[in-house]
């Protein structure tokens, strides 16, 4: 089965500079190609989502030089790659703690999720500035604020979780990919990854290619989900998702 939402936490640019004896920004530039890579994977085999962990909340304590290289890489990558979104008719959308990011980074990512608004292929999604736990936080802060006075009657569950969380709207991951080797998953989507299949690969992220992610779509599709039932009933055809 083809996934319908693969993130990727795209991983190991730093490592990569460094093998070659070049700066951790080199590597970050260098990463941009295979984000273009996989995009048209994507396209050409129907992905719905394709979701990227761009720069996590944690990615803040790094030096300083290196974040303002990654903010400028962003805006540059947001207008070389507009008028591609356009001609592939992918839908560009970026999440996370905005708040934080600079205000010029903020308005082209803005003017490229308007530009790309009414596309109806690819929904590309970036995470920036984004954590797991930002986002709980955030959509329990929101709910509590939003139905003061109705507590403790009101509760919250799973389904009102979705609706505040960021990523509402989206599916869950199917299949999360993670370069470089590292086995974590560094406080990306915590409750939306509750059932999706991981895929570690020691590919770093600049050398990541097409044939990469074919081979992680494959080793994806013959695996079993079983959501907590037994292997007979999903063979039962007994869905697994709730
Ligand atoms: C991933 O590569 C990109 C970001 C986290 C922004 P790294 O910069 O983490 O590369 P390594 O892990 O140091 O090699
Ligand atoms: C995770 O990579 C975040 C992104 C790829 C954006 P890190 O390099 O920041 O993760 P850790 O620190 O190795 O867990
Ligand atoms: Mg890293």
């Amino acid at each position: 089965m083809i996934p319908k939402h693969i993130t990727i936490i795209m991983d190991g640019n730093g490592r990569w500079a460094k093998k070659i004896g070049k700066e951790r920004l080199f590597g970050h530039q260098a990463g941009a190609e295979s984000v273009r890579s996989c995009c048209e994977y994507a396209v050409e085999h129907g992905i719905e989502y394709l979701s990227l962990f761009a720069f996590s909340e944690e990615n803040w304590g790094r030096p300083s030089d290196e974040v303002s290289g990654l903010m400028s890489l962003m805006i540059k990558s947001i207008i070389e790659e507009q008028p591609v979104f356009m001609k592939n008719n992918i839908r560009f959308r970026a999440i996370g703690d905005m708040s934080r990011v600079p205000e010029d980074v903020v308005s082209h990512i803005r003017e490229c999720e308007k530009a790309t608004g009414s596309n109806t292929g690819l929904t590309l999604i970036v995470f920036l500035s984004y954590s797991g736990k930002w986002d709980i936080l955030q959509a329990v802060n929101r709910f509590v604020e939003e139905n003061a006075g109705k507590f403790p009657e009101m509760k919250m569950d799973a389904d009102t979780m979705n609706r505040y969380l960021s990523t509402y709207g989206i599916p869950e991951p199917d299949l999360l990919i993670r370069t470089s080797g590292e086995m974590r998953i560094s406080n990306y989507m915590l409750w939306q990854c509750a059932y999706t299949e991981f895929y570690f690969t020691d590919v770093l992220w600049p050398d990541f290619r097409k044939e990469n992610l074919a081979e992680a779509i494959s080793v994806f599709s013959k695996r079993e989900r079983r959501y907590g039932k037994t292997g007979d009933q999903i063979k039962c055809g007994i869905s697994g998702s709730n």
